[in-house]
């Protein structure tokens, strides 16, 4: 029977608690899930590099032990490169309504660019339906405690970045 290869794609700046659990799901549905981190965004302020999102990620897969799931970063369309890798389902997460409308919007267009893709969109557990990436950002930097929300990893990884930036500053001022 043929395998179904499923990219789950994102900017995961960074990933989160949610994210790990759309992971989590889809893992279970398909034979085999991508995780694909979009290079750039166009409409987002990007924290963390392409290699440090990629790094991240692949730390907190592992961490899952799921053996379908695989991670890689890419540029460019969606559709080119779910047609490089032979996969036919986009996996997109949807935790309220406010997200419906630019969801709805891109599975309609990937529906053109390709209309053999399906976007199947999952529902994370309603703990983390208020959950997102800009928020846990906004959180972290405003000096909250994101640890409930994020991965360890990732939590590791913000520290790092607000200590390279105190110290950036404080180069700065010399
Ligand atoms: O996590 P995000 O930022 O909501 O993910 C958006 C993403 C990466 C899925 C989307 O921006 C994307 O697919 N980018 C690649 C370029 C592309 O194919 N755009 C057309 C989609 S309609």
């Amino acid at each position: 029977m043929k395998k179904i290869i499923a990219v789950y794609p994102g900017t995961f700046d960074p990933v989160t608690k949610g994210h790990v659990d759309i992971i989590k799901r889809a893992s279970n549905i398909f034979d085999r899930l991508n995780i694909a981190i979009t290079e750039t965004n166009i409409n987002k302020n990007i924290l963390f590099s392409i290699e440090e999102r990629v790094r991240i990620i692949r730390e907190v897969v592992d961490e899952l032990q799921l053996s379908n799931v695989s991670v890689n970063s890419f540029s460019g369309l969606l559709i080119d490169y779910m047609h490089k890798i032979g996969a036919t389902v986009i996996v997109r997460g949807l935790r309220a309504v406010s997200d419906f409308e630019y969801e709805l919007q891109m599975a309609y267009m990937n529906r053109n660019l390709d209309p053999n893709i399906e976007t199947v969109s999952m529902m994370p557990y309603i703990e983390y339906s208020f959950l997102s990436s800009s928020i846990v950002k906004e959180i972290f930097f405003n000096g909250g405690d994101v640890t409930e929300f994020v991965p360890d990893a990732v939590l590791k990884y913000l520290l790092k970045k607000r200590e390279d930036n105190v110290a950036g500053k404080e180069n700065f001022k010399d």
